[in-house]
């Protein structure tokens, strides 16, 4: 079932939440302009499992899944102690008590949890053997029915990877982001671990009209 997509209007609305300049230009233009957030609302439309959002950022996620109707109780889990401080506002702000915001390095572990996890536009951050571990622990928290969804760009050659890391070095000199990128992942990557995980997995561009070489990756619990 697709849930109801939100619009223009619902964005703006989603953005006046924000109190500094920046964010709300950044939330305004990342929820109009990404596919990532319709994408994973129809991977989770018709079930009411919990999420964690790990990587939340500033919680767009929770507002966008809210805003096509769906309220499971979601938990955004971050390193950016900033970022989860706005998330927490904004969601005040818009009375969502389904959503909570916890500050953390997931490197160094994860919330205990129980339901969909969703991971987008993080592993670019770690190394291979701490991406194999989060993988690994973010699939034990994964519940039968239940899937990971993550968007991620992979390495590949072409210019599509190029512009990928081009911005996500612009990210790191502008400060939006804490670290560079270390390591892109590829699509064994995700087969062999969430794989070995028990999780069926499918992976498939999801570029939309950004120039970046992401990829939706689904892991699906039976
Ligand atoms: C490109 S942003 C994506 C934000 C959000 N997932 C979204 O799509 O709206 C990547 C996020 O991952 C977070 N992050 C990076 N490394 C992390 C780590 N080791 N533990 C927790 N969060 C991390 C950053 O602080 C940042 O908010």
């Amino acid at each position: 079932m697709m849930p109801t997509l939100p619009g223009p209007a619902d964005f703006d609305r989603i953005a006046s939440l924000c109190e500094r300049r920046w964010d709300y230009h950044y939330t305004r233009s990342k929820l109009r302009t990404d596919p990532v957030y319709a994408a994973v609302a129809a991977e989770l439309a018709g079930s009411d499992l919990p999420v964690l959002d790990i990587g939340c950022g500033l919680g767009l996620l929770g507002h966008y899944l809210q805003a096509c109707g769906m309220t499971p109780p979601l938990t955004g889990f971050d390193y950016d102690a900033r970022k989860i401080r706005v998330a927490a506002g904004m969601a005040d702000r818009a009375d969502l008590e389904n959503l909570d915001f916890r500050s953390g390095d997931a490197r160094t572990g994860l919330p205990e949890f129980a339901g969909h996890v969703v991971i987008l536009d993080i592993l670019q951050f770690f190394h291979r053997n701490e991406q194999e571990a989060l993988l690994a622990a973010a699939a034990a928290r994964v519940v039968p029915g239940g899937r990971m969804i993550i968007r991620s760009g992979l390495r590949a050659p072409g210019w599509r990877h190029r512009v990928t890391v081009l911005a996500d070095y612009l990210a790191r000199l502008t400060l939006w982001m804490k670290a560079a990128p270390v390591c892109y992942p590829d699509a064994e990557l995700f087969r062999t671990t969430l794989g070995a995980a028990g999780l069926r997995v499918d992976i498939r561009p999801l570029w939309g009209r950004t120039p970046f070489h992401n990829h939706l990756i689904v892991g699906r619990r039976p």
